[in-house]
């Protein structure tokens, strides 16, 4: 059985993100959405938040999974005997730090392939920080992110008092 990885920091997940998860579940017997968890990195979303809009995103596909990691990639692909982690192609731009990023795991573990999904043009300029901003400054994201991501958005931006 071939399980795979598609991880990332999913804040918030877009549509651009569930094509490449969708592309990549149709290769593999499982495939895990998991979610980085960055004590040093300031996210939007808290992982409950991003955990639970994956999970929603992804609730009609019955064997994708959502999870999520602290630490080292490779050492929670270890930890779940998952072979394969999948990253999504945007651009030529995103190519160099996906690169480097890919033989970084190597070097740390020879026996897990990265494989690289090409997105689809129409999800090319899609980014979550785009959606952020976009939505922050009255924007329509509709045709971005899934329902739930929106209700997140306005919880986020329009109802807590922060
Ligand atoms: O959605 P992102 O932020 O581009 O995802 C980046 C991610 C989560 C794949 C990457 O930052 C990661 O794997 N972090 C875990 C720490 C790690 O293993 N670093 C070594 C690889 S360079």
């Amino acid at each position: 059985m071939k399980r795979a990885v598609y991880p990332g920091s999913f804040d918030p997940i877009t549509n651009g993100h569930i094509y490449i998860a969708e592309r990549a579940a149709a290769i593999f017997d499982e495939l895990w959405v998991s979610i980085l968890v960055n004590p040093q990195k300031h996210y939007l979303f808290s992982v409950e938040e991003r955990y639970a809009m994956a999970r929603d995103a992804f609730s009609a596909f019955p064997n994708i999974r959502v999870d999520h990691f602290t630490g080292l990639l490779v050492d929670y692909l270890r930890q779940q005997d998952l072979q394969v982690i999948v990253r999504g192609l945007r651009a030529m731009s995103d190519f160099e730090y996906e690169f480097q990023m890919a033989l970084m795991n190597r070097q740390l573990a020879p026996e897990v392939e990265t494989i690289f999904i090409v997105t689809d043009a129409k999800y090319s300029y899609l980014s979550s920080s785009a959606i952020r901003d976009i939505f922050q400054f009255g924007g329509s994201i509709e045709s971005m992110v899934p329902p739930c991501v929106i209700r997140h958005l306005h919880r986020r931006f329009f109802s807590d008092s922060q």
